[in-house]
């Protein structure tokens, strides 16, 4: 049985949890935040030390995105596993040799990203660095086979990975189409469901990642290309909805109203 240490009893790592418990691994939930810990004790083996990783044969870090509390949370955790266990981080825009710095054994290292919600969206990128070893690659990918998802092994590095790259070329597209006033947030996304097929449009799909999220993204863009125009435009108009607590699906109101 695969023993899974999950570092961030958060929105993820708590979905990873589930996922990991129903296809038949032994999970482990550590978080900083003992109020955190408490919200999950009823359904999933929780602990207070990052001493208990030292069972582990996986570690998946889903902790605040934030570089600096990334590199120290993984010093101090690399140091606590087997020599053989597998490092994984689900980092969305870090990259994970910037992470991999502060790891002991960095060629088991690597990016381990679900997409949310976790038990639908069968998608995980699987993304090493330059000092990845091909069988840590190889055996996150067969897990996530086992997990009943589908891993996504990139050949290099991508601040954006695969996937959130193509969608956010889309969802960039369709907030200027819309600040441009070349058409309507809900014809831009009919457009777009008449022609793909797909169920939903760019503004349906911005409401439920969570208009904060959008924001955070594009400010964290923002402070890697300060001159972006196309960005600052972005964060203009994402900012004063943000403000007025029009988050989306999460509060009932973002660019649609929800019952
Ligand atoms: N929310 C998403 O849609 C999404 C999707 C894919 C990846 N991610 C990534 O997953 C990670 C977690 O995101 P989330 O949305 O679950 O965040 P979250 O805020 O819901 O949860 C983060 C958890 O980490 C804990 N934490 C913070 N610092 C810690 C530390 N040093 N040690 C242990 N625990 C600590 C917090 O107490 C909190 O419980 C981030 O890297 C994020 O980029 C998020």
């Amino acid at each position: 049985m695969t023993r899974i240490f999950i570092v961030g009893a958060g929105t993820m790592g708590t979905q990873i949890a589930a996922l990991c418990v129903k296809a038949g691994c032994a999970v482990v939930l550590y978080d900083s935040d003992a109020r955190a810990l408490a919200r999950v004790a009823d359904r999933f083996l929780t602990v207070a030390s990052l001493e208990a990783a030292l069972d582990a044969d996986v570690v998946s870090e889903s902790i605040i995105e934030d570089l600096a509390a990334k590199r120290r949370l993984w010093s101090a955790l690399s140091r606590v596993v087997r020599a053989d266990a597998l490092l994984t981080s689900n980092t969305s825009t870090l990259l994970p040799s910037e992470i991999a710095e502060a790891v002991e054994r960095p060629e088991r290292f690597l990016a381990w990203h679900f997409h949310p919600p976790v038990d639908r969206n069968r998608l995980v990128d699987v993304m090493g660095h330059a000092e990845t070893s091909p069988g840590a690659i190889d055996a996150i990918a067969e897990l996530t086979r086992k997990l009943g998802h589908e891993p996504m092994v990139h050949a290099r590095e991508h601040r954006e990975y695969v996937f959130n790259a193509m969608l956010i070329a889309v969802l960039t597209a369709a907030q200027e189409l819309a600040l441009d006033e070349v058409a309507s947030v809900a014809s831009i996304d009919h457009a777009w469901t008449t022609a793909t097929g797909m169920e939903q449009g760019p503004f349906a799909i911005m409401d439920l990642i969570g208009l904060d999220t959008m924001l955070r993204n594009a400010d964290a863009a923002l402070q890697r290309s300060p001159n972006d125009k196309r960005l600052r435009r972005l964060i203009a108009w994402l900012k004063p909805k943000v403000a007025r607590g029009e988050l989306g699906k999460k509060t009932g109101v973002g660019f649609y109203r929800y019952d």
